[in-house]
């Protein structure tokens, strides 16, 4: 092999080596960065949950299309799914509830918590 080539050879792998470190850093602060940063303390219905649902949930259950029957377009619809345990089983994947949003990406972690903490205080329109 001539000098040329293994120059090459020694740049591609090492900058594939650092790519490979940096992404696991990425991925490790990534990490650190969620646990630390969900607040489930500050949360209420119109800043947290509203918006969540209404980006992921609220185009298929609506008042003019509500798929299984289930609206979560108001406070009052979505308190309902709350209480009776369909809103935390179908978000959280649960057996034996459909999985939601469908066909759509689960929620985060820190996401399921927000919601698990507003429904353990009330499920309150706050
Ligand atoms: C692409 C359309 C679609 C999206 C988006 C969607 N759903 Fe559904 N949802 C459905 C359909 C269709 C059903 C009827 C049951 C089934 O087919 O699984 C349903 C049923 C439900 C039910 C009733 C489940 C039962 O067992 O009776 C709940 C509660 C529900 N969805 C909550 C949500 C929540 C919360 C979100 C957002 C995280 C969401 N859905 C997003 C289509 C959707």
């Amino acid at each position: 092999m001539n000098w040329k080539l293994s120059f090459v050879m020694t740049v591609i792998t090492l900058s594939g080596l650092s790519m490979a470190v940096s992404g696991c850093k990425w991925d490790s602060e990534e990490a650190l960065f969620n646990t630390v940063t969900c607040d489930t303390t500050s949360i209420s219905y119109s800043k947290t949950i509203k918006p969540m649902l209404a980006n992921s949930c609220v185009g298929c259950h609506n008042s003019g299309f509500e798929s299984g029957g289930v609206s979560l377009e108001t406070h009052k619809d979505v308190r309902v799914y709350a209480k009776n345990g369909l809103l935390m089983g179908t978000v959280r994947h649960e057996p034996g509830f459909s999985a939601m949003p469908k066909g759509g990406q689960k929620f985060s972690d820190c996401q399921i918590q927000q919601l698990q903490a507003w429904v353990n205080k009330g499920a309150p329109n706050d």
